[in-house]
């Protein structure tokens, strides 16, 4: 695993947009895994500069996104709830920017009739694909990966997850207070790809910025592999992961030198 600690969100953003680009320019039909939330809208942000200013094409990609709220899903004409969806939150920071064709983009249908059914139809979409070649990935407040929550199998394929009281109020944050709805309104269910799923992509990009998450990024990184920490199974992916951390997530870290070390070193390589 390396870890990159940049010196603020706009750093960390573009660093984790100029490895997407590599990846696009060597393979432009790659199969990329995004997230959604706070976190990686800076590099959305900057991969749309780069479609705009440096042609950069996504013609020929395709995605998975990685999870959505049970209940509501991609209907772009509708109002609220479905403009708290996912797909939604996909289309306005990145999908309606550039040059992806929207079939070639796909997040969990949380307006499925068979969830279930679904899950598996998913895992096998991605497989059809060839896998994902890059994963992008946030982290939750209580260290989870995608919905996967504290309990959750790091075997975990594709699934459906009961959220913590924890996801509801951090999420209610960022999509549902000033709407005014309640926290009580939010779905408490999401369809999730599972750890194992996620592990299962070509590599990996973490991405965490804030003092908020410099706990449970050290608990992720440096403590002990287990399912309370979903994304502590970062530590089980051998030579494919890269964690691109601010410098205040990066802060309770106990081996920062270390990581700082090994990248320029890796630079001379
Ligand atoms: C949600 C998403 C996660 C994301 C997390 C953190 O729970 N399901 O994929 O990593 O939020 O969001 P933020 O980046 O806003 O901190």
């Amino acid at each position: 695993m390396d870890v990159l600690i940049r010196a603020d969100y706009d750093q960390m953003s573009k660093t984790a947009a100029s490895r997407i680009a590599d990846l696009v320019r060597k393979k432009p039909d790659c199969v990329l895994g995004l997230a959604t939330g706070g976190t990686p809208i800076g590099t959305y942000k900057e991969l749309i500069r780069m479609h705009r200013e440096e042609g950069l094409d996504f013609s020929k990609v395709r995605t998975f996104n990685l999870d959505e709220y049970l209940g509501i899903g991609r209907d772009l004409d509708k109002p609220y709830p479905q403009d708290q969806s996912y797909a939604r939150f996909m289309y306005e920071e990145l999908f309606k920017s550039i040059n992806i064709p929207l079939k070639n983009t796909r997040v969990p249908d949380g307006l499925s009739k068979d969830p279930e059914a679904f899950c598996v139809e998913y895992e096998e979409a991605i497989r059809a694909a060839g896998g994902v070649d890059l994963q992008l990935l946030g982290i939750g407040g209580d260290g989870h990966w995608a919905f996967n929550e504290p309990g959750t199998s790091l075997a975990s394929k594709t699934h459906i997850e009961a959220l913590t009281r924890q996801t509801l109020d951090d999420n209610y944050e960022l999509f549902y207070k000033g709407a005014g709805f309640s926290r009580d309104d939010m779905p408490h269910f999401a369809i999730t790809m599972g750890i194992g799923t996620i592990l299962s992509a070509k590599s990996l990009i973490m991405l965490a910025n804030g003092k908020k998450k410099a706990g449970v990024v050290s608990a992720a990184l440096e403590g002990p592999i287990t399912s309370q920490v979903t994304s502590s199974a970062i530590q089980m992916c051998a030579g494919k992961a890269t964690v691109i951390l601010d410098e205040e997530a990066a802060s309770s870290l106990r081996n920062i030198e270390f990581y700082q070390h090994k990248e320029k070193l890796k630079a001379t390589l």
